[in-house]
């Protein structure tokens, strides 16, 4: 294998990576999108391994470098297939519920893995007083260590082993500010005068730093968390490729760093959260909200059959998936019932928060999965203001994404984020199991509003039971 080979692949990978960015940008691409990432990584790896091998060195132009011959191949094959059978095994495994957590989780072996490779780099650098070099070891230990940590408390919180309610040290705002003016101070100290006492005080800072940034973060926050976690795991694989001098490393980390980071950027918008606020671990919130429970009256209920009657009468109908929808798989039969009250000639279409379910395009996915047309599901800037128009909204295990608490109850931990404005409508039917609160912890005054009935049970169950009635009708 030649030089010129190795080069052209990492620059063929590069481009496929930003073909599958591009994919992934709309549902109609997203499977051509995956599979052109796919083949990339599978060049990417195949090559990379044997430049290593055979000693071809794509950034010094060189291809006489020592080889790590045969033995170094063996070893990486083993390594490749034990994480291999791991991965596939996991990914098998996994509830579409539980992919937020499993994500976090991942993102958290790229930081261990910066971490790693920015110790290895220094131990075994023989230019000791290559300052550039010694300044990407350090920046890149303390991006990883960041993310390692902050992805475990992720992985924690989402997976409900940790409370969601945001950690508020006293003057936690400066604690986040002290570690990264002490980070500044000892990345120069480092360069000046290197020492292994201070890449390990530095990274003790960043592990504890990862660790308050995100256990600072409200439930109701943790999508930008997961976002912005999978942009730090971007820079902190961007950093490993300047330390190994691997520029598809560098490529690739930045195409994940960027995407994540605007990704993070847009779900702020969505949600009205200041970015730097949520980055910053919470900067600028003092811990002041409260959501108490209150008295809101009495609730009701409806049926399956009283469902399946209002929805006879109904011109027009949105369905608004959340959470509960994915843990009940209730999509197959959500999409039966769409298709059913479209043959009946009713205007059904479907409302997606862009922060539904636990993962971003969460509901989407589902949607797509049972085949539910793309045409008749839109976003929630554009059926917001269509609520005050439409006979019934059928809330399919959503409540924090519809909760009206967070349009008017300042005290609310989801206080100023956007909701769908469900009440508005002339009926509204909720599908849960109990009156329990939804991920952000918080009571939903839409459920005692005069206009809204509680179908209770599984949701899955529910919407077959309501099938089943329009059916016999
Ligand atoms: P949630 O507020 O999480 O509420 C889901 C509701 O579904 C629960 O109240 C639950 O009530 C109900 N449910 C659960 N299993 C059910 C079943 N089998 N059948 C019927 N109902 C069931 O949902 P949401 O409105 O989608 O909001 C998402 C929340 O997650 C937001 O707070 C968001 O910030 C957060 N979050 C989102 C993401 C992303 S990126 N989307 C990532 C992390 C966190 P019962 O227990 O009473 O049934």
């Amino acid at each position: 294998m030649s030089l010129t080979l190795l080069q052209g692949s990492y620059i063929i990978a590069g481009l496929l990576f930003i073909l599958a960015l591009a994919g992934l940008s709309k549902h109609e691409s997203a499977k051509a999108g995956n599979t052109y990432g796919i083949i990339g990584m599978g060049i990417a790896l195949v090559i990379t391994v044997l430049g290593a091998v055979i000693g071809i060195d794509a950034v010094n132009n060189a291809s006489d470098r020592p080889g790590t011959g045969l033995p170094a191949l063996g070893l990486i094959l083993v390594a490749v297939l034990i994480g291999a059978a791991i991965g596939v095994w996991r990914a098998k495994k996994v509830e579409m519920t539980g992919m937020p957590e499993l994500i976090a989780m991942l993102h958290s072996f790229v930081g261990l893995a910066a971490v790693l490779v920015g110790y290895n780099s220094y131990l075994s650098a023989t230019g000791a007083d290559d300052k550039v070099h010694l300044a990407e070891v350090f920046i890149g230990v303390f991006i990883g260590a960041v993310t390692f940590t902050g992805s475990i408390i992720a992985y924690l919180k989402l997976s409900a082993r940790m409370k969601s309610a945001p950690l508020m040290l006293p003057a936690h705002n400066y604690v986040n500010l002290g570690a990264i003016v002490a980070f500044l101070g000892l990345t120069v100290w480092f360069v000046l005068a290197p020492s292994i006492w201070l890449l390990i005080v530095m990274t003790v800072i960043a592990l504890a730093l990862g660790l308050h940034l995100v256990a600072s973060i409200g439930g109701g926050d943790m999508p930008v968390v997961v976002s912005m976690l999978n942009s730090y795991s971007g820079w902190a694989a961007a950093a490993a490729g300047f330390m190994l001098n691997n520029d598809l490393l560098i490529i690739t980390g930045a195409l994940v760093g960027s995407s994540g980071a605007y990704l993070s950027y847009i779900m702020c918008t969505a949600m009205n959260r200041s970015f730097i606020s949520v980055i910053a671990g919470g900067f600028g919130s003092d811990g002041a909200i409260t959501g108490e429970t209150k008295d809101y009256g009495e609730h009701r209920e409806i049926t399956a059959e009283g469902a399946a009657e209002l929805l006879e009468d109904a011109k027009s109908v949105i369905i608004t998936p959340g959470y509960g929808m994915a843990v009940a798989q209730a999509q197959y039969p959500v999409a039966e019932l769409t298709t059913k009250l479209r043959a009946k000639g009713v205007h059904v279409r479907f409302g997606i928060h862009p922060v539904a379910g636990r993962l971003p395009g969460h509901m989407n996915v589902l949607l797509a999965e049972a085949k539910v047309p793309y045409d008749i599901v839109l976003e929630m800037d554009e059926i917001n203001d269509d609520f005050d128009k439409t006979d019934v909204v059928l809330v399919i295990g959503a409540n924090d994404t519809v909760n009206p608490a967070a349009l008017d109850d300042p005290s609310s931990p989801i206080a100023g984020m956007p909701v769908l404005k469900v009440w508005d409508a002339r009926n509204v039917i909720v599908f849960k199991r109990s009156m329990n609160a939804g991920y952000a912890g918080v009571q939903n005054p839409l459920f005692f509003k005069d206009n809204a009935q509680m179908l209770f049970g599984d949701a899955k169950v529910r919407v077959e039971d309501i099938i089943q009635a329009l059916s016999r009708s």
